[in-house]
């Protein structure tokens, strides 16, 4: 089913996105977890740029979300599900910034969405991509 954007042509659909993805045994307290600057609303431009080395270079979120976000990147394009578009808003404004950090952290079972945390990146380093990732909703801070 396709929702908001939608995919990008010739990409495998990803999976109800608006469908949470943290268990809801879990759900709780993630909704909790708050990053280390506050809020990604208000992440500085410095944050968010740090965010951006990161999602294109050490993070590797690039290789399946793609450089705008689309979830059209080179791995990310043979997967099913395939990965999340972060340029749908509606996906965007439904999820608090502790689940998709808790998705970093422990990945999305039977997807490809693996736990990046600690192997990949640091908790830090996810708090910051998470302030770049939320800017592909082109109204994420209204
Ligand atoms: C190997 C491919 C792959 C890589 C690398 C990858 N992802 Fe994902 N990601 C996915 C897939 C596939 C999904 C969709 C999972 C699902 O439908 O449950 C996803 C979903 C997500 C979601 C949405 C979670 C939700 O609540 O719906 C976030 C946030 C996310 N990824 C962040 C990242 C970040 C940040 C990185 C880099 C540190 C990254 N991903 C690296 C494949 C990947």
């Amino acid at each position: 089913m396709s929702w908001g954007a939608g995919p990008a042509p010739g990409l495998a659909d990803e999976v109800q996105p608006l469908r949470p993805r943290v268990p809801v045994s879990e759900r709780i307290w993630a909704r909790k977890l708050v990053p280390p600057f506050g809020s990604t609303k208000t992440a500085s431009p410095e944050i968010v740029e740090q965010g951006r080395v990161l999602y294109e270079g050490k993070g590797a979120c690039v290789s399946c979300h793609g450089k705008n976000g689309l979830g059209d990147g080179p791995i990310g394009r043979r997967l099913n599900p395939g990965p999340r578009n972060f340029t749908n808003c509606r996906f965007q404004k439904r999820r608090h910034d502790g689940e998709l950090f808790w998705i970093i952290k422990n990945g999305s079972p039977g997807t490809g969405m693996v736990p990046m945390i600690p192997v990949t990146i640091t908790e830090e380093e996810a708090w910051k991509i998470l302030a770049y990732e939320r800017r592909f909703c082109k109204d994420w801070q209204k």
